[in-house]
Protein backbone atom coordinates (compact mmCIF):
# COMPACT_ATOMS: atom_id res chain seq x y z
CA UNK A 1 0.00 0.00 0.00
CA UNK A 2 3.13 2.74 0.86
CA UNK A 3 4.79 2.00 -2.17
CA UNK A 4 1.45 2.18 -4.40
CA UNK A 5 0.91 5.89 -2.98
CA UNK A 6 4.52 6.66 -3.38
CA UNK A 7 4.14 5.57 -6.87
CA UNK A 8 0.69 7.82 -7.39
CA UNK A 9 2.91 10.33 -5.90
CA UNK A 10 5.95 10.28 -8.01
CA UNK A 11 3.10 10.29 -10.97
CA UNK A 12 1.87 13.24 -10.05
CA UNK A 13 4.73 14.98 -9.94
CA UNK A 14 5.41 13.87 -13.35
CA UNK A 15 2.37 14.90 -14.81
CA UNK A 16 2.40 18.75 -13.19
CA UNK A 17 5.82 19.08 -14.47
CA UNK A 18 7.11 20.34 -17.29
CA UNK A 19 11.21 19.14 -17.92
CA UNK A 20 11.24 20.23 -21.99
CA UNK A 21 10.99 23.79 -21.08
CA UNK A 22 13.85 25.17 -22.12
CA UNK A 23 15.75 21.94 -23.43
CA UNK A 24 17.52 22.00 -26.82
CA UNK A 25 14.82 19.96 -28.79
CA UNK A 26 16.40 21.12 -32.24
CA UNK A 27 16.98 18.06 -34.19
CA UNK A 28 13.72 16.38 -33.01
CA UNK A 29 11.50 19.96 -34.27
CA UNK A 30 13.63 19.73 -37.30
CA UNK A 31 12.73 16.24 -38.05
CA UNK A 32 8.95 16.65 -36.99
CA UNK A 33 8.98 19.68 -39.63
CA UNK A 34 10.12 17.66 -42.37
CA UNK A 35 8.54 14.11 -41.98
CA UNK A 36 5.16 15.28 -40.04
CA UNK A 37 6.17 12.25 -37.86
CA UNK A 38 8.40 11.74 -35.27
CA UNK A 39 9.21 8.92 -32.38
CA UNK A 40 9.25 10.43 -29.03
CA UNK A 41 10.34 7.42 -26.96
CA UNK A 42 13.35 9.05 -25.68
CA UNK A 43 11.11 12.16 -24.24
CA UNK A 44 8.19 10.25 -22.18
CA UNK A 45 8.18 9.47 -18.68
CA UNK A 46 8.09 5.10 -18.79
CA UNK A 47 5.53 5.77 -15.59
CA UNK A 48 2.75 7.76 -17.78
CA UNK A 49 3.59 5.47 -20.93
CA UNK A 50 2.74 2.56 -18.61
CA UNK A 51 -0.27 4.08 -16.99
CA UNK A 52 -1.78 5.04 -20.29
CA UNK A 53 -1.46 1.04 -21.73
CA UNK A 54 -2.87 0.32 -18.33
CA UNK A 55 -5.99 2.05 -19.10
CA UNK A 56 -6.07 1.85 -22.56
CA UNK A 57 -6.29 -2.38 -22.03
CA UNK A 58 -9.32 -1.86 -19.09
CA UNK A 59 -11.26 0.19 -21.29
CA UNK A 60 -10.92 -1.99 -24.69
CA UNK A 61 -11.97 -4.72 -22.19
CA UNK A 62 -15.37 -2.85 -20.86
CA UNK A 63 -16.04 -0.22 -23.24
CA UNK A 64 -15.65 -0.90 -27.11
CA UNK A 65 -17.68 -1.05 -30.17
CA UNK A 66 -16.93 -2.26 -33.69
CA UNK A 67 -17.07 -0.35 -36.44
CA UNK A 68 -17.23 -1.24 -40.56
CA UNK A 69 -17.39 1.73 -42.74
CA UNK A 70 -15.98 3.78 -45.75
CA UNK A 71 -15.67 7.59 -44.97
CA UNK A 72 -16.63 9.97 -47.97
CA UNK A 73 -14.87 13.23 -47.26
CA UNK A 74 -11.37 10.94 -47.17
CA UNK A 75 -12.56 9.35 -50.78
CA UNK A 76 -14.82 6.61 -49.46
CA UNK A 77 -11.65 5.74 -47.20
CA UNK A 78 -12.67 2.09 -45.40
CA UNK A 79 -12.78 1.76 -41.33
CA UNK A 80 -12.54 -1.74 -40.37
CA UNK A 81 -11.84 -1.82 -36.30
CA UNK A 82 -13.37 -1.41 -32.85
CA UNK A 83 -12.74 1.82 -30.64
CA UNK A 84 -13.52 3.44 -27.77
CA UNK A 85 -14.81 6.94 -27.83
CA UNK A 86 -14.19 10.16 -25.92
CA UNK A 87 -17.04 10.14 -23.81
CA UNK A 88 -16.40 6.43 -22.73
CA UNK A 89 -12.44 7.35 -21.58
CA UNK A 90 -13.32 11.01 -19.64
CA UNK A 91 -16.11 8.45 -17.85
CA UNK A 92 -14.64 5.71 -17.43
CA UNK A 93 -10.56 6.53 -17.95
CA UNK A 94 -8.73 5.79 -14.77
CA UNK A 95 -5.48 8.50 -16.08
CA UNK A 96 -5.80 8.94 -19.32
CA UNK A 97 -8.17 11.92 -18.87
CA UNK A 98 -5.51 13.23 -16.23
CA UNK A 99 -2.93 13.16 -18.41
CA UNK A 100 -4.86 14.51 -21.76
CA UNK A 101 -4.79 18.11 -20.05
CA UNK A 102 -1.68 17.50 -17.90
CA UNK A 103 1.46 19.85 -18.00
CA UNK A 104 3.55 17.11 -19.25
CA UNK A 105 2.16 16.22 -21.88
CA UNK A 106 1.16 19.60 -23.30
CA UNK A 107 4.72 20.81 -22.61
CA UNK A 108 6.20 17.82 -24.63
CA UNK A 109 3.97 19.03 -27.71
CA UNK A 110 4.72 22.42 -27.31
CA UNK A 111 8.39 21.83 -27.06
CA UNK A 112 8.17 20.16 -29.90
CA UNK A 113 5.99 22.13 -32.40
CA UNK A 114 6.93 25.25 -31.03
CA UNK A 115 3.94 26.74 -30.40
CA UNK A 116 1.08 26.62 -27.54
CA UNK A 117 -1.31 24.20 -27.52
CA UNK A 118 -4.99 23.55 -26.26
CA UNK A 119 -7.12 20.54 -25.56
CA UNK A 120 -9.60 20.25 -29.07
CA UNK A 121 -12.58 22.15 -28.52
CA UNK A 122 -14.57 19.48 -29.82
CA UNK A 123 -13.90 16.81 -27.09
CA UNK A 124 -14.71 14.10 -29.31
CA UNK A 125 -11.41 14.55 -30.73
CA UNK A 126 -9.35 15.24 -27.47
CA UNK A 127 -8.82 11.22 -27.17
CA UNK A 128 -10.00 7.80 -28.77
CA UNK A 129 -9.07 4.23 -28.40
CA UNK A 130 -8.68 2.19 -31.86
CA UNK A 131 -7.95 -1.47 -32.17
CA UNK A 132 -7.74 -3.59 -35.36
CA UNK A 133 -8.03 -7.32 -34.87
CA UNK A 134 -9.46 -9.14 -37.50
CA UNK A 135 -7.15 -9.90 -40.99
CA UNK A 136 -8.55 -7.45 -42.99
CA UNK A 137 -9.14 -4.43 -40.19
CA UNK A 138 -7.11 -1.42 -41.05
CA UNK A 139 -7.96 2.43 -40.19
CA UNK A 140 -7.75 3.46 -44.15
CA UNK A 141 -6.10 6.91 -45.51
CA UNK A 142 -7.26 10.17 -43.93
CA UNK A 143 -6.08 13.52 -42.21
CA UNK A 144 -6.78 14.68 -38.77
CA UNK A 145 -9.20 17.72 -38.16
CA UNK A 146 -6.55 18.81 -35.59
CA UNK A 147 -3.19 19.33 -35.82
CA UNK A 148 -1.19 17.65 -33.33
CA UNK A 149 -1.38 14.04 -32.05
CA UNK A 150 0.64 11.65 -29.87
CA UNK A 151 -0.22 8.00 -30.76
CA UNK A 152 0.33 5.35 -27.95
CA UNK A 153 1.14 1.84 -29.35
CA UNK A 154 -0.83 -0.25 -26.90
CA UNK A 155 0.17 -3.54 -28.54
CA UNK A 156 1.98 -4.24 -32.09
CA UNK A 157 1.44 -6.86 -34.50
CA UNK A 158 5.18 -8.71 -36.03
CA UNK A 159 5.70 -6.93 -38.99
CA UNK A 160 4.58 -10.10 -41.05
CA UNK A 161 0.87 -9.46 -40.14
CA UNK A 162 0.72 -6.06 -41.67
CA UNK A 163 -0.50 -2.71 -39.56
CA UNK A 164 2.16 -0.44 -40.85
CA UNK A 165 1.91 3.47 -40.77
CA UNK A 166 1.58 4.48 -43.53
CA UNK A 167 2.73 8.70 -44.29
CA UNK A 168 2.24 11.31 -46.93
CA UNK A 169 3.08 14.45 -45.25
CA UNK A 170 2.68 18.24 -46.50
CA UNK A 171 -0.17 17.61 -47.92
CA UNK A 172 -3.64 19.40 -47.87
CA UNK A 173 -7.05 17.98 -47.34
CA UNK A 174 -9.67 18.78 -49.42
CA UNK A 175 -13.08 18.04 -47.82
CA UNK A 176 -14.96 17.99 -50.19
CA UNK A 177 -12.61 16.65 -53.25
CA UNK A 178 -9.43 14.62 -51.31
CA UNK A 179 -8.02 12.96 -54.37
CA UNK A 180 -6.37 10.62 -52.27
CA UNK A 181 -4.87 8.25 -55.49
CA UNK A 182 -3.86 11.37 -56.98
CA UNK A 183 -2.06 12.38 -53.91
CA UNK A 184 -0.01 8.96 -53.65
CA UNK A 185 0.72 8.79 -57.39
CA UNK A 186 2.31 12.24 -56.91
CA UNK A 187 3.93 11.49 -53.84
CA UNK A 188 6.36 8.95 -51.74
CA UNK A 189 4.70 6.79 -49.04
CA UNK A 190 6.78 6.68 -46.16
CA UNK A 191 6.41 3.41 -44.02
CA UNK A 192 7.03 3.02 -40.52
CA UNK A 193 6.86 -0.42 -38.14
CA UNK A 194 6.18 0.29 -34.78
CA UNK A 195 6.89 -1.73 -31.13
CA UNK A 196 4.66 -2.12 -28.27
CA UNK A 197 5.12 0.78 -26.57
CA UNK A 198 6.50 3.05 -29.09
CA UNK A 199 5.37 6.89 -28.79
CA UNK A 200 4.99 9.27 -31.43
CA UNK A 201 3.54 12.41 -32.40
CA UNK A 202 2.17 13.14 -36.27
CA UNK A 203 1.34 16.16 -37.69
CA UNK A 204 -2.12 14.91 -38.30
CA UNK A 205 -4.11 17.57 -40.42
CA UNK A 206 -1.16 17.50 -43.15
CA UNK A 207 0.12 13.89 -43.03
CA UNK A 208 -2.38 11.91 -45.02
CA UNK A 209 -1.38 8.38 -43.34
CA UNK A 210 -3.26 5.27 -42.58
CA UNK A 211 -2.60 1.65 -40.98
CA UNK A 212 -2.45 -0.70 -43.33
CA UNK A 213 -4.96 -3.30 -43.27
CA UNK A 214 -3.54 -6.16 -41.10
CA UNK A 215 -3.22 -9.72 -42.82
CA UNK A 216 -4.27 -11.96 -39.75
CA UNK A 217 -6.23 -12.21 -36.49
CA UNK A 218 -3.82 -10.14 -34.82
CA UNK A 219 -4.50 -6.98 -32.12
CA UNK A 220 -3.12 -3.99 -32.73
CA UNK A 221 -4.02 -1.27 -30.01
CA UNK A 222 -3.72 2.46 -29.94
CA UNK A 223 -4.56 5.54 -28.18
CA UNK A 224 -4.56 8.48 -30.51
CA UNK A 225 -4.18 11.98 -28.21
CA UNK A 226 -5.53 15.45 -29.92
CA UNK A 227 -4.35 19.04 -29.20
CA UNK A 228 -5.49 22.37 -31.31
CA UNK A 229 -3.16 25.13 -31.02
CA UNK A 230 -3.66 28.28 -28.89
CA UNK A 231 -4.52 30.67 -31.22
CA UNK A 232 -7.29 28.59 -33.53
CA UNK A 233 -9.31 28.48 -30.66
CA UNK A 234 -11.89 30.04 -32.18
CA UNK A 235 -11.40 28.29 -35.87
CA UNK A 236 -14.85 26.60 -37.45
CA UNK A 237 -14.26 22.80 -37.60
CA UNK A 238 -16.54 20.36 -39.69
CA UNK A 239 -16.55 17.05 -38.39
CA UNK A 240 -17.33 15.12 -41.51
CA UNK A 241 -15.30 11.96 -40.32
CA UNK A 242 -16.40 11.37 -37.12
CA UNK A 243 -18.71 9.06 -36.95
CA UNK A 244 -17.66 7.10 -33.95
CA UNK A 245 -19.99 8.59 -31.33
CA UNK A 246 -23.10 6.51 -30.47
FE1 LIG B 1 -5.28 9.32 -37.94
Amino acid sequence: MLNNKIAQAALIDVLNSNPFAGRDLFWEQHRFARDGYLKINHLMDPLVRDHVSEDVKYLLANYSKRRDFLIESTGNTPRHLSNVPQDKIEKYGAFIPVAYSSRYLMGLVESIVREEVIATPWKWDNYIINCQHKSGDTHGWHWGDYPYTIIWIVEAPEIEAGGLLECVPHTHWDKKNPRIENLLIDNKIESYFHLTGDVYLLKADTTLHRVKPITENVTRIILNTTWERARDINRVVEHETFVFRD
